[in-house]
């Protein structure tokens, strides 16, 4: 068996005196021919391994740059250094692969987050991109963990798909037509008859509507997976593939569903900030050295842990969408002409403008209810006044909105007048509809943006960084 070895994270929690202990990782530096820096991802302390004067060939320690793979057999002893309290004497150093020094772009000096976007299929081995990946990790599982406890069916809804949830028609086509010679009707359309699927598809943006007729079953699931917007908008908060979680309840109305989003949302930060107090630490300092790069106006008062412990701490504020609207045309920023977006009742709030109601206004995150129907999707119900459908959204500080979602309009001829309003075809959609036509209960639900969530508690600002290969306009590398 090759890969009997300690994990660098437990080897550092091992008593010094400890013997026959082999380690292997990659190298972050050699000094002096004599203390290699050696990190596994395990977290981002790395070992001390260090190679006695003499007893070791020159050839070999000439190859061990940064970069290199390799494994150690040693004692745990005492470090008299500072940062440690054990490192490792080596009897043994073997190199598992070379690195060519040349070449290889990460060296141990601070890369920007730009250029190590350039290079993310390397990018694992920075301790920014180790502690956020860790992060990501540990909240998917908090995921699963928090449905779990509470019942919830974990349903794997289809990525492929021939309908668009969301109604805004921004999808990518998925086809086996080809591009030259494509197969035309009578009236010189693509005739999708030829296709795979005998049908024009494509990929999934929302596993909701699936999602609820599964709710109609099991009365509590929720999906977990990736969705797809070919939406051309290239900002720090957009990806063009991005997983989502969808829970879907039956008997639940917008107050449940704002109440199971506010509780899953807590849950998440409290779970990171009790499981993964190292890398928030490292992420912590992180962004406090760069906030001190920016003027000081423009700096965030609270670090990174003290924003998680107060969000996971206070309820969030709840207010209507004509209560938002209200509060942003009576703002000192909307008369001193700061917001570049119109804003009236009816308008869709922007970015700028849920930021002022977070950060500025509320300073805490705001569940925003009760939208104009006209800017929410077809499936949302409609409330008594006509003019606004139970919507909610979740605005956070420094994201701005992180959940979507509503009660679902479950009357199935108000659905079938309000999607032919809209012009959804309620044909094709004879699966959905028919949900409302066997047994239809009230029923809620929302997504939460997985990316946006892990931007929120890690603290980086840019989308990019915190999903391992992003996928944006014009680029899809790696
Ligand atoms: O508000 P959205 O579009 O809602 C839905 O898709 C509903 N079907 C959800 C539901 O009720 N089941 O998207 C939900 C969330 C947003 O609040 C945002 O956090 C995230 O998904 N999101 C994106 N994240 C990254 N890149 C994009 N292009 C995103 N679009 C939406
Ligand atoms: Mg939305």
């Amino acid at each position: 068996m090759f890969n009997k070895r300690t994990k660098i994270r437990e080897a550092l929690r091992m008593p010094a005196g400890s013997s026959d202990i082999t380690v292997m990782g990659w190298v972050r530096t050699l000094r002096n021919n004599q203390f290699i820096a050696l990190n596994d991802g395990s977290s981002n302390e790395n070992l001390q391994i260090v190679l006695e004067l003499g007893l070791f060939d020159e050839k070999l320690l000439k190859k061990i740059t940064t970069g290199t793979s390799i494994r150690a057999v040693g004692k745990l002893v005492e470090s008299p250094g500072k940062g440690q309290l054990v490192e490792l004497k080596a009897s043994g150093v073997e190199i598992l692969g070379l690195c060519d020094t040349e070449k290889f772009p990460l060296q141990p000096k601070k890369h920007s987050l730009e250029f190590l976007r350039e290079i993310a299929h390397l990018r694992f081995r920075t301790n920014t991109f180790g502690s956020v990946f860790r992060v990501r990790h540990a909240l998917a599982f908090a995921v699963h963990q928090f449905f779990n406890e509470r019942g919830f069916v974990y349903l794997h809804t289809p990525i492929i798909t021939a309908s668009d949830a969301e109604g805004a028609g921004e999808m990518f086509k998925v086809t086996t037509l080809p591009f030259d010679n494509t197969p035309r009707d009578e009236q010189g359309l693509v005739n999708f008859k030829d296709d795979f699927f005998g049908r024009a598809t494509n990929l999934t943006v929302s596993g909701q509507l699936e999602g609820e007729l599964a709710s109609m079953g099991f009365s509590e699931i929720y999906t977990f997976g990736p969705t797809f917007r070919a939406e051309n908008s290239n900002t720090t908060r957009h990806l063009a593939e991005f997983w989502m979680i969808e829970p879907e309840v039956a008997f639940n109305d917008l107050e449940d569903n704002a109440n199971l989003a506010e509780a899953f949302v807590r849950y998440l930060i409290n779970y990171v900030l009790k499981n993964n107090r190292e890398d928030l630490e490292f992420l912590d300092q992180r962004l406090a050295e760069e906030e001190k790069q920016k003027p000081q106006n423009e700096r965030s008062e609270a670090g990174l842990i003290e924003k998680l412990e107060s969000v996971a701490s206070q309820d969030f504020e709840r207010i209507t969408y004509t209560q938002a609207i209200a509060i942003l045309l009576d703002s000192p920023a909307y008369k001193k002409k700061k917001f570049k977006y119109e804003l009236f009742w009816g308008a869709d709030m922007q970015s700028e403008h849920e930021r002022y109601l977070v950060e500025k206004h509320f300073k805490k995150p705001v569940i925003v209810t009760d939208y104009p129907k006209e800017i929410k999707a077809f499936y949302m119900r409609q409330n008594e006044d006509g003019k606004t459908v139970a919507a909610m959204d979740i605005l956070a500080p420094g994201i701005g909105e992180i959940v979507g979602g509503s009660q679902r309009e479950e009357r199935l001829d108000v659905l079938e007048a309000r999607m032919t309003e809209m012009h959804i075809p309620i044909e094709q959609m004879w699966w959905y509809l028919d949900s409302r036509r066997f047994g239809t209960v009230p029923h809620a639900g929302f997504g939460l943006g997985f990316e946006r969530m892990v931007q929120f508690v890690t603290g980086m600002t840019n989308i990019r960084d915190v999903i391992p290969f992003p996928r944006t306009p014009k680029n899809a590398e790696f």
